[in-house]
Parts: structure tokens; C-alpha cells; sequence
């Protein structure tokens, strides 16, 4: 298995277990469902997008008989979609907590950064899938 695959699919239980304290907490404390953007994007972007990209990886070039078109490239998309992920939910908390336009702007930027990974994963699936598989070598 390669690196990044385990690494997404053992920061996406991370962000399972984080997220389902917060939306534990939410339940008991209404006034902190302010913070219900932490807990969807928690469960959303990280539990289920970065299990879905680790198992992706793992598994969508090997039923098209195919190799990843490249593993730099997942790993760096690891990288930049969970410090976006974090910066954004982080700013966004600090936001709630004490209204910055500077802190949205920090979280909107991390935003564009995490939707650039989304890119990365979909141009190197697309990369991968799309070609024409060689003919069988006899
Ligand atoms: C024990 C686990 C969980 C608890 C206690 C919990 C709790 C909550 C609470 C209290 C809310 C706010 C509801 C409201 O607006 O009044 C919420 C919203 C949400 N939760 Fe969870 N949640 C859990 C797990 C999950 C999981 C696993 C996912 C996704 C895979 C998820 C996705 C969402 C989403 C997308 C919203 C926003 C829904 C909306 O805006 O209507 N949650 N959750
Ligand atoms: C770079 C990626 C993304 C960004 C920047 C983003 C941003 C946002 C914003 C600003 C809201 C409105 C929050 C509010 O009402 O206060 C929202 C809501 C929501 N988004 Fe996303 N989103 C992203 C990706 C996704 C993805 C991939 C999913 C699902 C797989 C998703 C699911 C949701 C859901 C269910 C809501 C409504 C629940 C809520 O208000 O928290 N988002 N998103």
C-alpha cells in the first residue's frame, strides 16, 4: 500500500473521530451549532472525500488494469487537502469565536487551496482511467 493512501485513509478516521465529538457537543450545547460548518466539512472533506480518495487510489487503476499516472502527485495533493482542510475549519472557529475579516479571508484562501487539491485528484484519476489500456502482450 502506498504511503499516501494509508495516510488518507488514517487522517480521515481522525477527522471522524474529531467531527463526532464536535457533533456530540453541538447536540448537548445548542449555542455551539455555530460551529456546524466545522462539524459537515470535518465529515464531508475529511472522513468521507479522504476515505474515498485513499481507497480511490488504491483501488480505481488496478480494476482498469492500469498504473496511478503519478504517486508524486497524490502525495502532494495529501499534503495540500488536509493543511487547507485544518487552516480553514481552524479560521473559521477563530472567525466564530471573534468576527476578523482577516481570519475569513485566511480560511477563504485555504478554501481555494483545498478546491485545488480536489483538482489534483481529479485530474490524476482522469490521467489514469481515461487512456486507452495497451493491447495483451502474447
Ligand atoms: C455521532 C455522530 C454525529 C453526531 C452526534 C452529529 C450531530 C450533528 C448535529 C447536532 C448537527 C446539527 C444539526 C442542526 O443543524 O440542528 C449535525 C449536522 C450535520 N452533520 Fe452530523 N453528527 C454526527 C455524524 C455525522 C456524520 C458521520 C456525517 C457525515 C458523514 C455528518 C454530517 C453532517 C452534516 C452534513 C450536517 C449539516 C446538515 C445540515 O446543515 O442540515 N454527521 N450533525
Ligand atoms: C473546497 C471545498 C468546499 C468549500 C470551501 C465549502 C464551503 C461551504 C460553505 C461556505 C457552506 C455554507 C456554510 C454555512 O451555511 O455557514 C457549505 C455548506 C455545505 N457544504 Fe460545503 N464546501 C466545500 C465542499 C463540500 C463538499 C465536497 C461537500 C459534500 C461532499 C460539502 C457539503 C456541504 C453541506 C452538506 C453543506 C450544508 C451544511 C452546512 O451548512 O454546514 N461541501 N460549504
Amino acid at each position: 500500500m502506498d504511503r499516501f493512501v494509508k495516510n488518507f485513509i488514517i487522517m480521515s478516521i481522525v477527522y471522524l473521530a474529531v467531527s463526532t465529538i464536535l457533533g456530540i457537543v453541538m447536540l448537548h450545547h445548542p449555542q455551539t451549532l455555530s460551529f456546524k460548518f466545522v462539524h459537515s466539512h470535518l465529515n464531508m472533506l475529511g472522513w468521507v472525500s479522504m476515505m474515498i480518495y485513499g481507497v480511490g487510489y488504491h483501488i480505481l487503476p488496478k480494476f482498469a488494469g492500469k498504473f496511478l499516472k503519478s504517486p508524486k502527485l497524490a502525495e502532494l495533493q495529501f499534503w495540500i487537502a488536509n493543511a487547507s482542510l485544518i487552516v480553514m475549519l481552524l479560521f473559521y472557529s477563530m472567525n466564530v469565536l471573534s468576527p476578523t475579516s482577516s481570519y475569513i479571508t485566511i480560511a477563504t484562501l485555504a478554501g481555494i487551496a483545498h478546491a485545488f487539491s480536489i483538482g489534483i485528484f481529479f485530474y490524476n484519476m482522469l490521467a489514469t482511467l481515461l487512456p486507452a489500456a495497451p493491447p495483451p502482450q502474447r
